[in-house]
């Protein structure tokens, strides 16, 4: 017979101890809206992510306990559980380290995103009371349309809880990331993962400014109408993804893809690792408004620092002139329905 070897850790043959500084913590994540066309993929995505060791799906569709089911049978450790009605959704957020929102209905063509507010104010209004009862500590990573309001939105209702930390509230703006460096990428003709561009101010319409300036490596376009057009198309993505699907919904896939990303980089910032840089709608004293997205560090806590915007040029000035009166509309008619 042959002779067996003893099984040896990597920590025990370097004289480490069983949980050295590098030990992985596990850690829970909630999809609420997971039977959804954004939370049905991310969840996918989620289940593959080597930190997440429980992945919690929370929805009212009926389908929801079949999805869970579905997943896990995939050959990889987060143990998936599975949650339908608000009956289960306390279970369901019970010892998270991340909540993330795709719950609520998404638009159809000629609808603004601010449309979506009286439908999806009262859901993220519910998931947010339920976090905070249950779990105060996670970090809530709303998706949910229109993100400018629903940010404002959680974090009202975490106050009147007295558990409110406005480093644990974040709106997910990495989808206007994710665009930017692709279209960069196409023009560029390099591959998109390479370029690096913030986006900041808010998720919609004229709050979405992409800082092509300080775009690496710099976008190859010779004038400024061409500058223009493309961080047009930037802001209106959404909207070309609207239009596309005819009344099938908004973007779904490429969402997925950008809220497992974000997820992804809280977990490894959760997770101690340093230098977790991206950009995230959060509480915010920068500018006159008072939620802002621009690139934050990620960390044990949430946002352990904001990096701030840097230099904008004179025609990005102009986009956040415009920018800034739209975001203060936005936070304010979110903190007057949670204030209700
Ligand atoms: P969808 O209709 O396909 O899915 C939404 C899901 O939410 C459904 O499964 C529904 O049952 C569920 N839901 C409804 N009420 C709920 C509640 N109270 N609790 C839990 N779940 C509930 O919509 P979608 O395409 O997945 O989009 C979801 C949201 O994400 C929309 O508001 C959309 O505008 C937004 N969105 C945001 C971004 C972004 O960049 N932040 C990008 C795309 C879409
Ligand atoms: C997006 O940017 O794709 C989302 O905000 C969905 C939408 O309504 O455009």
């Amino acid at each position: 017979s042959r002779a067996i070897k003893p099984v040896t850790s990597v920590a025990a043959q370097n004289g480490l101890k069983k949980f050295s500084t590098t030990s992985q913590k596990n850690f829970k994540v909630v999809v609420a809206g997971a039977a959804g066309g954004i939370g049905q993929p991310l969840a996918l995505l989620l289940k593959q992510n080597k930190l997440v060791t429980k992945l919690a799906l929370y929805d009212i569709a009926p389908v929801t306990p079949g999805v869970a089911v579905d997943l896990s049978h995939m050959d990889t450790p987060a143990k998936v559980t599975g949650h339908q009605g608000p009956d289960q959704l306390a279970d369901a957020i019970k010892g998270a380290d991340v909540v993330v929102i795709p719950a609520g209905v998404p638009r159809k063509p000629g609808m603004t995103r601010d449309d979506l507010f009286n439908t999806n104010a009262s859901i993220v209004r519910d998931l947010a009371a339920c976090v905070a009862k249950n779990s105060p500590k996670a970090i809530v990573a709303i998706i949910t349309n229109p993100v400018n309001s629903m940010v404002p939105i959680a974090s009202e209702v975490m106050k009147k809880a007295g558990v409110y930390d406005a480093n644990r509230i974040l709106g997910v703006t990495t989808l206007d990331v994710v665009r930017a460096a692709a279209f960069i990428g196409e023009i560029n003709g390099v591959d998109p993962q390479t370029v690096s561009i913030p986006v900041i101010g808010g998720h919609s319409g004229v709050t979405i400014i992409p800082l092509l300036s300080q775009s690496k490596p710099a976008v190859k376009l010779s004038d400024q109408a061409k500058i223009d057009a493309l961080t047009q198309r930037i802001q209106e993505a959404g909207t070309e993804v609207v239009k596309a699907k005819a009344g099938g919904g908004s973007a779904t896939l490429s969402m997925a893809y950008a809220g497992a990303r974000l997820t992804g980089s809280v977990l490894r910032g959760l997770n101690g690792e340093s230098n977790v840089v991206e950009c995230a709608y959060i509480k915010s004293d920068l500018t006159e408004a008072t939620y802002f997205a621009n690139p934050v560090v990620l960390g044990k806590n949430g946002v352990e620092k904001n990096l701030g915007f840097g230099q904008l040029n004179d025609y990005e000035k102009k986009l956040l002139k415009a920018a800034i009166p739209e975001l203060q509309k936005n936070i304010k008619t979110g903190e007057d329905f949670a204030k209700k």
